[in-house]
Formats: C-alpha cells, sequence, structure tokens
C-alpha cells in the first residue's frame, strides 16, 4: 500500500500495537458485553509471541503502527500436518486501515508456507465487520464459531426426558455419542476429512470425565430408562481475549441419531443454564463448527451469540 511500511513486529512496536488491540477489544464488548475485561494488552500480545514458532509484523506508516499480525505454525494434531494461526489477540488496524492487513498477511504467510503451513487460520471478532472484510478478501471463510450467552433458571421442557449427572458407568453411552459426532462432521456438508477412532480409542478419550468433579459437570438425558443423549459443562480457564470470569463452558453435547429433534437438547440445554445459573456462573461459552448444520443452527436458537469467527484458507 501507498506509504505504508511492513516490518517484523519488534518490541519497540508491543505498546502501540496493544492500543489498536485495546481500542479492537473495547469496540468488540460494546456489541457482545460477555467478553472479559482487561487492561494489560501488552500481556495479550506477549501471550501470542510467547508460543513456539510465532512471530509478527507490523504496518508503519510514518512511524505510527497502523495494524498488526501475529501468527505461529503448529503441528495439527487431528489431520497431522502443519497449520498456521492468527490467535485470539493476533489482529488488529486503527480505523481506516483493514486493507494493510492483506499486505501484513503477504509478509507473514510467506513465512507459513516455506515452514510448510498451507492451512491459515485467524480468529476475529465476530462483530468485527471492518476487520474481517480483508480476510474475506484473502479468500477466507468462516470454519469455526466460538459464542456466549447469559446463564438463566429456564422453563422445564417438555420433552419426556429425566436428566440425571453422569457417571463412570456411561462411558460407553459417551463413546458413542462422540463418534456420532464424529460420524456426522465426517458426511457432507462438513466433510471433516478426520479418521474415525475405534471404540477402544473413545474410550480412552474420555475415560477421565468423571476423575475431577471440580472441572468437569455431565448430565445424561434418559428417555423411558434408556439413555439418549448427554452434555458437558468444562470450568474453561480464564485469561484470553474470549473467556470471561464466572463463565462455564459447554464442551460437548450429543443426541443419539433415532432421539434427534425430539427435544433432549432442548432440556439438557435448559437443565444445564439451570444448573450453572444457580451455581453462581453468570455466562456460558460454546463453540461449534458453522458447516456442522446441526450445531450451528442449534446453538443460535438456544440464544448464543457468535464472539469470534475462526476464519479459514487452505492454499492453493
Ligand atoms: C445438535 C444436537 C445435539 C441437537 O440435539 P437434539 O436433541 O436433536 O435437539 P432438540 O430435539 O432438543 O432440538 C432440535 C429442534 O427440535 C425442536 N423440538 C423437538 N422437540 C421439542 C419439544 N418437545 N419441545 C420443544 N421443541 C422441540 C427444538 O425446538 C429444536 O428446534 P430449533 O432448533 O428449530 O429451535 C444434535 O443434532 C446432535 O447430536 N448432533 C450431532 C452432534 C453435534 O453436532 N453436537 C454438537 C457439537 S457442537
Amino acid at each position: 500500500m501507498p506509504g505504508i511500511e511492513i516490518q517484523p513486529l519488534e518490541d519497540e512496536h508491543l505498546a502501540a500495537a496493544a492500543a489498536l488491540l485495546a481500542d479492537r477489544h473495547s469496540r468488540h464488548r460494546q456489541a457482545e458485553a460477555l467478553l472479559p475485561e482487561f487492561s494489560d494488552f501488552r500481556a495479550q500480545l506477549q501471550r501470542d509471541l510467547d508460543h513456539e514458532q510465532a512471530g509478527g509484523v507490523v504496518a508503519l506508516s510514518g512511524d505510527k503502527v497502523v495494524a498488526h499480525l501475529i501468527g505461529r505454525v503448529e503441528e495439527d494434531p487431528l489431520l497431522g500436518d502443519r497449520r498456521a494461526i492468527v490467535d485470539f489477540a493476533g489482529c488488529a488496524a486503527a480505523e481506516g486501515q483493514g486493507e494493510t492487513i492483506r499486505d501484513l498477511y503477504a509478509a507473514l504467510a510467506a513465512r507459513w508456507v516455506a515452514a510448510g503451513a498451507t492451512r491459515h487460520l485467524a480468529l476475529i471478532p465476530a462483530s468485527d465487520e471492518a476487520l474481517m472484510d480483508p480476510w474475506l478478501r484473502l479468500a477466507f471463510g468462516v470454519q469455526y464459531v466460538w459464542a456466549v450467552r447469559e446463564t438463566a433458571a429456564m422453563k422445564p421442557v417438555e420433552a419426556h426426558v429425566e436428566i440425571r449427572a453422569g457417571k463412570p458407568d456411561d462411558l460407553e453411552l459417551v463413546a458413542q455419542l462422540d463418534r456420532s459426532l464424529y460420524e456426522h462432521q465426517a458426511g457432507p456438508p462438513s466433510f471433516s476429512g478426520l479418521a474415525i477412532p475405534s471404540d477402544e480409542e473413545f474410550r480412552a478419550d474420555w475415560s477421565d470425565l468423571w476423575d475431577d468433579p471440580e472441572l468437569y459437570t455431565h448430565f445424561v438425558a434418559e428417555r423411558a430408562g434408556r439413555p439418549v443423549g448427554h452434555l458437558v459443562l468444562f470450568r474453561r480457564p480464564t485469561g484470553d481475549l474470549r473467556v470471561p470470569n464466572s463463565n462455564i463452558d459447554l464442551s460437548h453435547a450429543a443426541t443419539l441419531p433415532a432421539a434427534r429433534r425430539s427435544g433432549v437438547s432442548l432440556a439438557l440445554t435448559g437443565h444445564a443454564l439451570t444448573w450453572a445459573h444457580e451455581h453462581g456462573f453468570r455466562s456460558m461459552t460454546t463453540d461449534w463448527r458453522s458447516v456442522n448444520l446441526l450445531s450451528a443452527r442449534h446453538w443460535p436458537r438456544r440464544g448464543f451469540r457468535p464472539t469470534y469467527y475462526r476464519l479459514y484458507r487452505a492454499l492453493p
């Protein structure tokens, strides 16, 4: 861009980049009150920079920092290849400077591609259309959604289900429910490309769900004495620009295929929101793949509002 110089992000730029991020987050909090309150944005930048293989670039107009981009390259644990990620604090621009994001991406992505990462992800505030726009014109699209809503005492749902606490005996059910999510996401339009783990692997993944009740709370829905669905709440750590204080995360939910669309999740979600409200949690976060049509339609209708989008581009 004329009049703009792209340089590596150095310590001398951090204060100005933190100010850009503070502005971005303040706008974000005006759009969504259930985002964490912060004062130390430099620490948020440092958090993103502290990862192995992380680096950043800034756009300068004269000696003024008008935009920054920070990303890291990492191994993808699921697909077994390398990907590059711009994390929650990694992208901000001054008003009217969104276009410079495209130059910053060109500079940083060259390093990512040289490091073998050809799938690129950027976490951008869902309400920030000005910041989203340059990414859309870089061939990115929405892949994943993080969202939040208030907890509340909900009216019980008439769905002919009983909800009880989960227990270690439910391992087989939980493995089956997670398999049903994998199978659903392997199909169109998700085409996840993920190998579906064996029953043993599913059981191993979930075997510690009941070990620490301070970490996970598990609810199972039964109909006529048979389990038909479940929901897992997780005390997700705070400290990033997404998770507010006094929050609990809805980290897994699924209904057996034969029982879907009969109110099982409605009853479980209502129960979980009421439970969280009664236990002093002010908000509930969750997330979903935007190409999972079942969850992408279900959670917004349950009152969850998008906070961040994960934008995605696969080269070429
Ligand atoms: C997403 C998922 C958990 C939803 O579960 P479900 O039990 O089918 O959901 P419900 O039956 O409670 O709700 C589905 C719809 O039926 C309606 N419904 C069905 N029975 C109802 C009843 N008795 N009273 C009121 N509404 C009812 C709901 O209002 C809802 O409609 P809406 O979304 O248009 O508002 C389920 O589709 C699933 O397991 N998907 C695969 C796994 C997955 O994607 N998990 C989420 C990962 S993020």
